[in-house]
């Protein structure tokens, strides 16, 4: 039976619930499974046709003992998770006409609008339903860049087990993204927006991470998170990898590259354990906007923060790609003490340079490119100008990122480039780009739930980067 470890090599290894309801490993680790399970050509081929959800219930069930979630109750959560979708496809595919065998997969169709609804709707039923069982609550706590956040909100309404805080830099997401949150009437849902973060949403990323390391405060609240530290959510994307290359693809077997708008490395993690399960990728296409983390780790064999960059693609002004810790624990022999060291050495001093070996091993497979903001802008122009189709900035980064890199890819391999979100949470970039008045913006440029919440009062709590740290703390102990 596949149990979980931390990718750090501390603690022992515990079963999938534990890991799910645990976030973070007890050494600050992230969970990662004992194995990968193998998926062979021939069984990849016998889901062919298969729905999305009927390719998540094979995948997850290679993960999930029958013992811990039977497989009614597994494809009941299943269909529930994604009953809220717009798509009757879920996650359709669109074929581009002005580029030669590009494709988009159309992530953003879930309640939120963007890729993080495919696996946040799974992974809080999956809380909810292990906590209604024990009979327990607890309380989640999230940072977002935009997307992460509406996501774990939402998927939260109605859930009796769940206390949701969702933490925010202020003025680093777009408006839309702010009142997908703010505008949630349910009790048990608190969005907090923070003001002056230096780092954007890296900084709420560490004070997650200091919240869990104060053992007092964790256990007070009973405090995990959903963010994808959890090996839920990364497990659940590994599913849109497997069901894109099977709609994609003309004969199964064939290679088929990935090109994904990457931040901290989670969508891509997922990627690269698909890829580690079976799946016949060709290349992994890194696409990063101008905070380039990602870019350097992959062509210059060094992970090292740099000063923030606000992008159009700003749910990928990320710094600190935290799940590469976790590809590098299976892209290096599964040796948690070296992972432990390299992790130890950024925290210490903000590089970690590869040796020689370790950098061929993981860049195997893998390309990268940083697209700056007049590519991203003109590469939206571009497509909305050839075909009428308008991408969102991430999905733009994608697709220019596939484009810069042509030459390196194989000639006939088609490419998947991943729509992560829609294009009406960037009105502002939209707009200037096509050079239209609001109103004059197409249609696939809107999306009626978002203008449902610009007629909604917005509530949340406020508090300064300085001293987030006892005011977010204050406020959710008094909650409780
Ligand atoms: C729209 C969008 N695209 C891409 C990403 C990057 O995903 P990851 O952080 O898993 O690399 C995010 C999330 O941060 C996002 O919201």
């Amino acid at each position: 039976m596949i149990q979980f470890v931390s990718n750090r090599g501390g603690g022992a290894a515990v079963g999938f619930e534990t890991a799910i309801l645990a976030g973070f490993a007890p050494d600050g680790g992230l969970y990662v499974p004992t194995e990968l399970p193998k998926i062979s050509v021939a069984t990849l081929a016998s889901w062919k046709g298969k729905t999305y959800t009927e390719v998540a219930y094979e995948i997850l069930s290679l993960f999930i003992p029958k013992s811990v979630i039977s497989e009614t109750e597994l494809k009941q959560i299943l269909a529930d998770s994604f009953s809220t979708f717009y798509h009757p496809d879920l996650i359709p595919i669109y074929q581009l006409t002005s580029e030669e065998e590009v494709y988009i997969q159309e992530l953003f169709h879930g309640p939120t609008l963007s890729f993080k609804d495919v696996a946040m709707g799974f992974i809080v039923n999956l809380f909810n339903f292990f906590l209604k069982r024990k009979g327990e609550k607890m309380t989640i706590i999230v940072a977002t860049t935009g997307d992460t956040g509406p996501a774990a909100a939402h998927a939260t309404i109605g859930k009796e087990h769940l206390d949701t805080w969702v933490l925010y830099p202020k003025e680093l997401i777009t408006e839309e993204q702010e009142r997908q949150m703010t505008t949630i009437t349910a009790s048990n849902v608190h969005a907090v927006g923070v003001a002056g973060c230096p780092d954007g949403a890296d900084d709420l990323d560490l004070l997650i991470a200091e919240m869990f390391a104060d053992k007092d405060f964790k256990e007070k609240l009973n405090l995990s998170s959903v963010n994808s530290i959890n090996w839920g959510r990364v497990m659940m994307q590994t599913v849109h990898y497997f069901y894109g290359y099977l709609q994609t693809v003309d004969k199964v077997g064939d290679a088929l590259n990935f090109a994904v708008p990457s931040g901290a490395f989670g969508n891509l993690c997922s990627g690269s354990l698909a890829r580690e399960m079976g799946l016949p990728v060709g290349k992994f296409i890194i696409a990063n906007n101008q905070n380039a983390c990602l870019t350097r780790i992959f062509t210059e064999g060094v992970f090292s923060k740099a000063p923030i960059i606000a992008c159009p693609a700003s749910a990928i002004d990320i710094l600190i790609p935290y799940n590469f810790w976790r590809y590098l624990y299976f892209a290096t022999g599964q040796d948690g003490a070296k992972i432990n060291e390299w992790i130890t050495t950024f925290e210490a001093t903000g590089k970690v340079v590869f040796d020689k070996a370790t950098f061929k091993a993981y860049r195997e497979g893998f390309i990268a490119n940083s697209i700056s903001d007049e590519q991203t802008l003109a590469t939206i122009q571009q497509i909305y100008k050839l075909e009428a189709y308008l991408l969102d900035p991430h999905a733009a980064v994608a697709v220019a990122a596939a484009q810069n890199l042509k030459a390196e890819l194989t000639k006939g391999t088609k490419t998947l480039c991943l729509a992560t979100a829609h294009p009406c949470k960037f009105p502002e970039s939209i707009q200037t780009t096509l050079g239209l008045e609001k109103e004059a913006l197409p249609i696939t440029a809107k999306h009626s739930s978002v203008e449902a919440a610009k007629l909604l009062c917005q509530r949340g709590y406020n508090c300064h980067y300085d001293h987030m740290r006892q005011a977010i703390k204050h406020s959710m102990l008094a909650k409780k």
